[in-house]
């Protein structure tokens, strides 16, 4: 029996221009274009690997551990479908090669973090899900134009994933292209090692799985919310200062634009009607930490020295100089006092996490 299979993972990543609104719901086209930092896979990241055979009835998922007929989920189907029409192409061009792109996939991936954690694992596991069936299928991956390419496969199941296919610094572009979706793809802004001082504080503020989810919210903000009109105007002009910044590795700009962004983000989902409520007062309480230790750091003449982000969700991502993290998780620690091992309700855990390489 011949069986191929492939393994790979696939590192998370946190938006500091958010994505947030979709102008075409099956393709998955954003309203507006976004950037975000691919955290290390040693801490937060997906592991799929994909197996393929003539013997299989069916295209099956387990995820977690618990099962997924594949056939009945719309954007598992529409990413492996793309994915198998690529293989079709790459068998009539190589008529010698084993003809698997008909055969049903089994695919198992595993979050090595808690999925209850309120951390989007929806980027890192279709990221690693587009990556393990391309490597299943002998796509190519050699170069950056490869997986740029690999992004628009990635983004069909779900928006955020197209940015996890990179290390380091990831513009998605919006695209141009509304019928077929080719040109909404992940660009790599700076690899993992043009930055490296950078480092990144998860602070989990709450496991509860988030009351609305990402796709539901932006939906509900495209159709109710005048000030999302503002920001789709806007956005653009901050990530082409934030990408300057990047470039400039000038942190004072790129701290104050990840901030605004995320602050207009979560203004924008509580002008939604009804209105959303993503943070909660433990994550308005890191926002107030971090401001003082910025406002203490410029009353004496210096710059910002940390930048807090939020996703769809109450926890806080700081992104700070590695040099201030100590002292950060020191006032994190003494603001939100955590009893051994963890179990304070409001701050059960924080990691330390330093920017690495994606898995390619
Ligand atoms: C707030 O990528 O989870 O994290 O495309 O509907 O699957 P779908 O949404 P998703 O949304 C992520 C929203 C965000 C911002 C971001 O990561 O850019």
């Amino acid at each position: 029996m011949f069986v191929k299979q492939a393994t790979v993972s696939a590192p998370v990543n946190i938006a500091c221009i958010k994505y947030w609104g979709k102008r075409n719901e099956s393709l998955i086209l954003p309203t507006n274009p976004s950037l975000s930092v691919t955290l290390s896979q040693d801490h937060l990241c997906s592991t799929t690997t994909s197996r393929t055979c003539a013997e299989y009835e069916e295209n099956l998922l387990w995820l977690n551990g618990k099962e997924v007929k594949i056939d009945n989920d719309k954007r598992l189907n529409t990413c492996l479908q793309a994915m198998r029409k690529q293989r079709e192409r790459y068998e009539a061009k190589y008529p010698n090669e084993p003809k698997i792109s008909k055969w049903k996939v089994h695919i198992c991936s595993e979050n090595n973090f808690p999925t209850a954690a309120g951390l989007a694992s929806s980027a890192s596991g279709f990221a690693a899900l587009a990556y393990s069936l391309a490597h299943l299928y002998d796509l190519p991956l050699s170069d950056p134009a490869d997986i740029s390419d690999l992004s628009l496969n990635a983004r069909q199941g779900s928006g955020s994933a197209c940015r996890s296919l990179f290390g380091g610094f990831v513009e998605w572009q919006m695209g141009r292209d509304d019928l077929l979706g080719s040109d909404s793809r992940a660009v790599q802004v700076a690899d993992h090692t043009f930055w490296p001082e950078i480092h990144a504080l998860i602070c989990i503020v709450s496991d509860d799985k988030k009351g609305t989810s990402s796709t539901a919210g932006m939906q509900r903000t495209v159709e109710t919310s005048a000030l999302f009109q503002y920001r789709i105007q806007h956005v653009e002009e901050q990530l082409v200062d934030i990408k300057q910044a990047i470039l400039k590795k000038d942190f004072d700009t790129f701290a104050k634009i990840t901030m605004q962004d995320s602050n207009q983000f979560h203004a924008v989902a509580l002008d939604t009607d009804p209105p959303i409520f993503y943070m909660n007062d433990v994550s308005r309480a890191i926002i107030g930490v971090v401001t003082e230790y910025n406002r203490v750091s410029i009353a004496a003449g210096g710059k910002r020295k940390a930048a807090y982000t939020f996703d769809a969700g109450p926890n806080a991502v700081i992104y700070a100089p590695g040099e201030n993290m100590k002292e950060i998780i020191g006032m994190i620690i003494q603001y939100f006092p955590q009893p051994e091992p963890f179990k304070d309700p409001f701050l059960n855990e924080v990691i330390e996490g330093t920017l690495v390489p994606g898995f390619n």
